[in-house]
């Protein structure tokens, strides 16, 4: 019999930063039910120190890619190249809040909890640094951010990148010699 540490285990090593999709869109029921598991990560204070947009509309997606290639074509280069969201059909757009120092935290913990639900649910994700630094450095994406629309006090942090996987991943070697156990 399986037990609930066993399917966890599970759903945690499976879970590879994919970086090529289906076309096939992420439905907005599917996306719901992760982004519920998202929000339920803890956070300081309960505060949930974060705002969260979604955009699964292509012609939007390519707008912002559009925005970002004429300042930089250099990012277009690739194989295949589609959007700057690692050709994703689904792109999370995550803010953090100046409320606190620690709000980054609250960031990645409901990253987290968003990539491992659709993990368990068959979707891919790639947490994205890039996609959001070229956003905030293209001058010609500033109505792209504008159209995000984030609260006062909230900045783009990162991106997450969602769709069907069309690639099977290997787990790259982790370290194990940050870990210490301090006995005295
Ligand atoms: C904060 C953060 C930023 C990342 N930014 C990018 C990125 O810009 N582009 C990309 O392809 N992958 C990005 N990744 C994915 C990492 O490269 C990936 O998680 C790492 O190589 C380990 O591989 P795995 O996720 O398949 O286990 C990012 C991951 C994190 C946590």
């Amino acid at each position: 019999m399986t037990n609930q540490a066993d399917v966890l285990e599970k759903i945690i090593m499976q879970r590879r930063s994919i970086r090529k999709y289906k076309d096939q869109p992420v439905d907005r029921k599917t996306l719901q039910r992760i982004l519920n598991c998202g929000i339920n990560a803890p956070n300081g204070m309960n505060w949930q120190a974060y705002e969260i947009r979604v955009i699964d509309n292509p012609r939007l997606l390519d707008s912002f890619t559009a925005a970002v290639v004429h300042d930089n074509p250099e990012v277009a280069q690739r194989d295949g190249f589609k959007n700057i969201f690692v050709d994703a059909p689904t792109v999370l757009f995550i803010a953090k809040s100046d409320r606190y120092e620690l709000s980054s935290v609250d960031c990645g913990l409901l990253a987290q909890n968003i990539m491992l639900s659709a993990q368990s649910l068959g979707i891919g994700s790639c947490c994205l640094g890039s996609s959001a630094r070229w956003l905030k450095s293209s001058p010609s994406a500033k109505p792209c951010l504008d159209k995000l629309n984030f609260s006062k006090g909230h900045e783009l942090f990162f991106c997450i990148a969602l769709g069907y996987p069309d690639q099977e991943k290997p787990a790259k070697p982790r370290r194990n010699d940050m870990i210490q156990y301090i006995e005295q």
